[in-house]
């Protein structure tokens, strides 16, 4: 039996009303979208595309203007208070920023929700223990907010969201203030709440590091739509909206820009082409065997591998070297194994590499939408990250 989603938006929309100098702002504008109980879920998108909105919608600390949202087969539209207080019940919720209580040791912290659930003591005690044991930071129980590193400060928040038993745990740039090593830890941790708790989780990010790392399933939103949705490793191997694209082309700067393009030219005057690195050609090998043959010497001179979802990504720069002729028939046999942007030689250059211009902040919808689709590379960042393959230690 195929399990009903656990959220379900149906043309959800959330409008601001304006004042005098303020124009209406519409957060939320007709979501529709699902999350399947049980998956790790990220809601991605730039700063105000309105992804907190949208979160807050699913424990209805905003209302919809519009539209529906269903969470645990319950419409929230036209529930009271008192329901709305039950649903928020198996809701948890992480925070950037922590949101701890300053006066309140570890301890009291994560024994906040189940006072007010009104736990008797001896249970809530227990509780607190496993929970602080769960999140590794049993230890520090009786210490206070301020003595804790970020990460640790994190670790409070989690086991507090988890303290009642939620189904539902939602992560609102939970990992945002903290640097990458701390960020890898606590997804693992969100990994191990949905693993081994069951728990549904979903992780609101501008990082697209944090969805690759730790995400089944991601939505990318932009003007309060959601533009594009599916299973993480489709949506950035081959992104189709722009504002994809550019998370893309930001996180993996694996293909040569336009100036550094020119300056390999300058050394590697023979033909260049980008060679994608993805599933399917799974490794180098492919790739070596099928150059491999008469008399082209081939040099890998700039790129990048990663992986998305764990599975490999990126792309390569080789020089090939030889008579054109032979090298005309080893682009051809590459073009059987995999995806191939040949950029002609520093003579005769073919064009510049279509992605270099979508990962520039700045560069907007324009250069991605002119850009022939040959291949569409995304990538890596921080986390076991590209594999350092840059010109400069080559
Ligand atoms: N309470 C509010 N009143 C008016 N506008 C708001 C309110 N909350 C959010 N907004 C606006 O809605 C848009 C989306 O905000 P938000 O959901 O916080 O985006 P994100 O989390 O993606 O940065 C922004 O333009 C923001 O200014
Ligand atoms: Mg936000």
């Amino acid at each position: 039996m195929v399990s009903e989603p656990i959220i379900r938006f149906r043309d959800a929309a959330k409008v601001f009303p304006g004042g005098r100098r303020r124009p209406e702002v519409r957060a939320v504008d007709g979501v529709t979208l699902d999350i399947e109980a049980g998956e790790i879920f990220g809601v991605i998108g730039y700063s105000g595309a309105g992804k907190s909105t949208l979160v807050r919608l699913i424990n209805a600390l905003e209302k919809t203007t519009s539209g529906a949202v269903v969470v645990g087969g319950r419409d929230l539209t036209g529930l009271g208070e008192s329901q709305l207080r039950e649903v928020r019940a198996g809701i948890g919720m992480i925070f950037q920023q922590f949101n701890l209580l300053s006066s309140r040791t570890v301890a009291g912290n994560v024994a906040y929700p189940l006072e007010v659930a009104r736990w008797a003591k001896a249970e809530r005690e227990a509780r607190v223990r496993e929970l602080l044991e769960f999140v590794g930071i049993a230890d520090k129980a009786d210490v206070y907010p301020s003595q804790l590193s970020g990460g640790q400060k994190q670790r409070v928040g989690i086991a507090r969201a988890l303290a009642t038993n939620p189904r539902i745990l939602l992560a609102d740039e939970a990992t945002s203030a903290l640097d990458p090593e701390t960020t890898r830890d606590v997804l693992r941790l969100l990994q191990r709440v949905n693993r081994e708790l069951g728990i549904t989780v979903v992780i609101i990010t501008h990082e697209m590091d944090v969805v690759r790392y730790a995400c089944d399933r991601v939505a990318v939103m932009e003007h309060g739509r959601v533009v594009e949705v599916g299973d993480a490793y489709s949506v950035f191997s081959g992104p189709q909206a722009a504002v994809t694209q550019r998370f893309v082309g930001t996180s993996l700067r694996d293909r040569p820009s336009d100036e550094t393009l020119a300056r390999l030219r300058e050394r590697h005057p023979a033909r260049l082409v980008v060679v994608g690195i993805d599933e399917v050609t799974g490794s180098t090998r492919a790739i070596s065997q099928v150059l491999r043959g008469e008399g082209v010497e081939p040099a890998v001179i700039y790129g990048g591998i990663t992986e998305v979802a764990d599975k490999p990504y990126g792309s390569l720069t080789f020089e090939l070297t030889g008579p054109d002729d032979a090298v005309d028939a080893a682009v051809e046999r590459l073009r059987a194994v995999t995806d191939v942007d040949d950029l002609g030689t520093a003579a005769h250059p073919r064009r510049a590499p279509s992605l270099a211009a979508r990962g520039r902040d700045d560069a907007g919808p324009g250069p991605a939408s002119l850009a022939p689709t040959t291949d569409r590379r995304p990538g890596g960042g921080p986390f076991g990250g590209p594999t350092g393959l840059t010109e400069g230690n080559l």
